[in-house]
């Protein structure tokens, strides 16, 4: 619900600042992909990983991309450092810290498991190393982060369900599974046995969908494996009723603006369909994806996405951030806690 604040009594010079300071959840981010290239150097130093990039400032030139798998194939090399479970909590630290400093309350953080499976890392390792940083963000600044397992989707079913069994384990650790990688072919049916699965286990089930793939990836992500969530989602505008459904249904889109530039979703920021998103009365949220990569952490994609597109002002900011909330896994009482926080943030600056 909108609360009673004159949004246009806040001037706009003022909205980058309340994006910045306004209390908000980050719900699209892999943790893999917030592998900034100096720890990508830090840590193949520590565990002897022959790199072929000669320095950070080359390593950082080579990300230009093309599209999803141009990305895909340097995201999985930069990985290769992470083996062990300090590295996985310096990898999940770096990114809570960071995320404090945007005024993250609550982050839901995907991680990869098969990427390190599969050179030989166990996954206690990776779900220890993530889950420690996860605890120590909450102890020391009280920011709730939760993890959420994805599932490759270039790799077959059999591997996902390998992958689930071996994690099921450390259940206390992830709140959900979620379903990334090269999205074109590989469309959601191919993963209905493993997400029932996890739904048997009472697991919050997300997929990214309509990224590259086509509108009826989405629809096919909320029937058959009954999602809650779509992570990107923006390529729904092409189908109508589609948009009508996900309105009606208040199915939230997790949306990575900088990450859509990058990888050629849209040619630039301000080209893309976020306004529409809010217009047709979607319960959009604006996401980081792989900040490392794309070239910003959450404000970054907030003030840029703002700044190139004249029609978001403070009642946009106030409703994004009002939808990370409400598309949140958190309980209502939570949820109305930071709402109120929220709200607090916007009343204090009408008029300022
Ligand atoms: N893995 C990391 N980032 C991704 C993205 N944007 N789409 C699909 N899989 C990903
Ligand atoms: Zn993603």
């Amino acid at each position: 619900m909108t609360p009673t604040i004159d949004f246009d009594a806040i001037d706009r010079s003022r909205v980058p600042g309340l994006l910045r300071r306004m209390p908000k959840a980050e719900l699209h981010v892999h943790i893999e992909g917030t592998l900034e290239p100096e720890l990508i150097f830090r840590l193949a130093e520590r565990n002897r990983v022959a790199l072929t990039y000669p320095s950070v400032e080359a390593l950082r030139a080579a990300y230009d991309f093309d599209d999803l798998q141009s990305f895909l194939d340097v995201y999985y090399a930069g990985a290769s450092v992470l083996l062990k479970e300090q590295d996985f909590f310096d990898l999940a630290w770096a990114y809570l810290e960071r995320a404090a400093r945007d005024r993250v309350v609550h982050a839901e953080i995907f991680f990869d498991p098969q990427t390190h499976t599969d050179r030989g890392v166990p996954i206690e390792v990776v779900i220890d190393g993530l889950a420690h940083a996860c605890q120590r963000a909450h102890a020391e600044f009280g920011l709730s982060a939760k993890l959420i397992l994805c599932f490759l989707r270039h790799l077959d079913e059999d591997a996902a369900i390998a992958t689930l069994e071996a994690a099921l384990p450390h259940r206390r650790h992830f709140i959900g599974v979620g379903l990334d990688s090269s999205e074109r072919g590989h469309p959601p049916e191919k993963f209905a046995r493993v997400f029932a699965r996890a739904r048997d286990e009472g697991l919050h089930l997300v997929a990214h969908a309509g990224e590259e793939g086509p509108p009826s990836y989405i629809r096919s992500a909320l029937d058959v494996l009954k999602v809650e969530r779509i992570d990107h989602g923006v390529r729904c505008l092409e189908d109508p009723q589609l948009v009508t459904r996900l309105a009606a249904e208040r199915v939230p889109l997790t949306v990575c603006p900088l990450s859509n530039v990058k990888l050629r979703v849209f040619h630039d920021l301000s080209r893309h369909c976020l306004p529409a998103l809010l217009d047709a009365g979607l319960v959009a949220t604006v996401n980081s994806d792989d900040p490392a990569y794309f070239g910003g952490y959450l404000n970054d994609n907030l003030v840029q996405t703002f700044e190139a597109l004249p029609q978001l002002g403070a009642r946009q900011a106030w409703q994004l951030a009002a939808n990370s909330f409400e598309a949140s896994f958190v309980t209502e009482d939570q949820r109305r806690q930071w709402g109120a926080a929220l709200d607090d943030c916007f009343a204090a600056e009408v008029g300022a």
